[in-house]
């Protein structure tokens, strides 16, 4: 892997390092002329990793989610996507939409880079106001332009934000003619602007990534906006350059308080390597962002991070949804080796939608993800219970080979961590002998990161060294509850697990040559109690075969 991600602009070393498109098209070869009803291609046969249930484009390359935003009965996604390569190349929007956020029809490619740039990341809002004089209820994309002409040619201000609308529920879009929207004052890295209605203030607001920082800019009609603050050049979190950043307004459940979520994700520095995303916790007072000063127990460090997996990045909320819901998409992959995965004629999933909600307790004002309820479609059949009443000390195999899909299942296990054993693991393998993915709980590994996954024997691997280094993944807990829960979502490639409610949370994909049709459930380590039990008490454990 040719990209490098440690001083400067991650995005401007990633554009030097990007290989041509297989089928020989080079960067500059934008498909600036493209007809708008060119078809995406259709997917390969041969595709024996494309997810059973996970969003996936139809052919070609996709990183970021982008204008995620629900109108009129759909949930509409839009995505960073080369369609004539599986590696990042001139920048479009694919689209998709969904009624029930389970299953997903594409359409048709929404923008295309055209004269003006590539178009980078941005988010869309419905303008039920027609604030921008589009129409009431039309639907606008805010968007970077990103010039690729003028940042070869050396200039610095080629990032600038534009805009796009739909009148016919996202199905056809024209480009603003008064584009750039919100031109460049001299930044190299000014992108990715995701805008809100703002109830403090009665108007739009953008919050852009700047490199080193995020900026908020405000605007009555979508087309004119004006700088309001910036915040994060002092922060600690600059591993990597800031992108696709978001402010969400949420309320602390147990409380009520009115606090924002400022989301960043960042090209290096991930909790477990690369890229990945932070938060913090703070007010909006409708020009400034003010992080909450709060006196945590945090057993590590101060960085709240959304995932501590390597494959949730760029992660960001649908606009406009229905009856209060923040809803999250990321992107299922890493910078570091989203380009050498081994998928052929496609690369890149979407994580799972995930319903955020916002919890205080001795570890800070904290986010917790859940799978959207929307998923208890995909079940196939009752529960089957894996375990009643105890899990002992040993190990106890289940055979998945009867599930509908093979390696494709949900798992819910509630277990009391007052257990004398020392870890808990769960282990996904297949046939082919020695490929397994592994995850659990484990004392052994000290108090401070309980949590862990483990992909280093989990199949394909070789394609990049980031992909599985020789260590665990692991995450903290960050609660004094006494139950935990894993729940955990598993497709052909890939891994969600829902730690104790959400929080922490780990997302990682992995490439079995054959898919994993056996799971073991193994206690280990600990000393015997007054009754002579090593084990852990378990709530609830079952397991559901999924299909699309
Ligand atoms: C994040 C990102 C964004 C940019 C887009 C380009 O993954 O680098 O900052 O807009 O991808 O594809």
């Amino acid at each position: 892997m040719r990209i490098l991600l440690t001083f400067c602009s991650f995005l401007a070393l990633l554009l030097t390092a990007c290989d041509p498109a297989p089928d020989g098209t080079s960067e500059d070869s934008a498909s600036a002329t493209a007809p708008v009803t060119k078809p995406a291609p259709a997917a390969a046969p041969d595709d024996r990793f494309r997810p059973a249930y996970h969003f996936t484009p139809p052919g070609g390359w996709m990183n970021d989610p982008n204008g995620m935003v629900y109108h009129e009965g759909e949930w509409h996604l839009f995505y960073q996507h080369y369609p004539d390569g599986n590696k990042w190349g001139p920048m479009h929007w694919g689209h998709a939409v969904s009624t029930d956020l389970v299953n997903w029809e594409h359409l048709p490619i929404a923008l295309y880079p055209e004269g003006e740039g590539y178009i980078y990341s941005g988010s869309a809002v419905i303008d039920k106001n027609n604030t921008a004089g589009f129409g009431a209820n039309a639907m606008i994309a805010i968007y970077t332009i990103h010039d690729m002409k003028a940042q070869k040619a050396g200039r610095e201000d080629y990032e600038s934000q534009g805009i796009a609308y739909s009148t016919d529920r996202g199905r056809t879009w024209t480009k603003y003619a008064g584009n750039p929207v919100l031109p460049n004052k001299g930044d190299k890295d000014f992108r990715d602007p995701k805008v809100l209605w703002d109830e403090k203030t009665g108007t739009w607001l953008m919050t852009l990534a700047v490199g080193d920082h995020v900026e908020f800019y405000n605007s009555a009609n979508l087309k004119s906006w004006n700088y309001l603050s910036s915040w994060g050049k002092g922060a600690p979190q600059h591993w990597g350059v800031w992108e696709c950043p978001e402010l969400i307004p949420m309320k602390v459940e147990e409380t009520g308080d009115e606090v924002h979520v400022l989301l960043v994700s960042t090209g290096n520095g991930g909790p477990n390597g690369g890229s990945g995303t932070f938060y913090h916790t703070g007010y909006w007072d409708g020009k400034f962002f003010q992080p909450l000063r709060e006196a945590t127990y945090s057993p590590t460090d101060t960085v709240k991070w959304l995932d501590y997996g390597r494959d949730n990045y760029a992660a960001v909320t649908f606009s406009n949804a229905p009856g209060g819901r923040t809803i999250l998409m990321g992107w299922m992959s890493n910078w570091r080796y989203a380009q050498d995965v081994p998928t052929e004629s496609w690369r890149s999933a979407m994580t799972l939608p995930r319903e955020l909600s916002l919890h205080r307790n001795d570890f800070g004002t904290r986010l917790r993800q859940q799978p959207v309820r929307e998923l208890k479609k995909l079940r196939r059949g009752a529960a089957r219970k894996l375990v009643e009443g105890r899990i002992e000390q040993g190990i106890t195999v289940i055979d998945l080979a009867d599930l509908p899909e093979p390696g494709v299942f949900e798992l819910d296990v509630e277990f009391d961590l007052h257990g004398n054993s020392q870890e808990l693991s769960f282990t996904l393998s297949n046939d082919n002998g020695d490929q397994f993915y592994r995850f659990g709980y484990s004392r052994r590994r000290g108090f401070f990161y309980p949590y862990f996954s483990d992909r280093r024997r989990s199949g394909l691997t070789d394609f990049s060294d980031h992909f599985a280094p020789d260590k665990l993944t692991v995450a903290d807990q960050q609660t004094n509850e006494s139950v935990t829960r894993f729940h955990a979502f598993f497709d052909r490639t890939s891994a969600e697990i829902f730690f104790q409610g959400g929080d922490p949370v780990i997302t990682d994909i992995f490439f079995p040559e054959e898919p994993y049709t056996k799971l073991t459930i193994e206690s280990s380590g600990g000393e015997k109690d007054m009754d002579g039990d090593v084990g852990w008490d378990v709530y609830r454990a079952e397991m559901w075969g999924l299909v699309e």
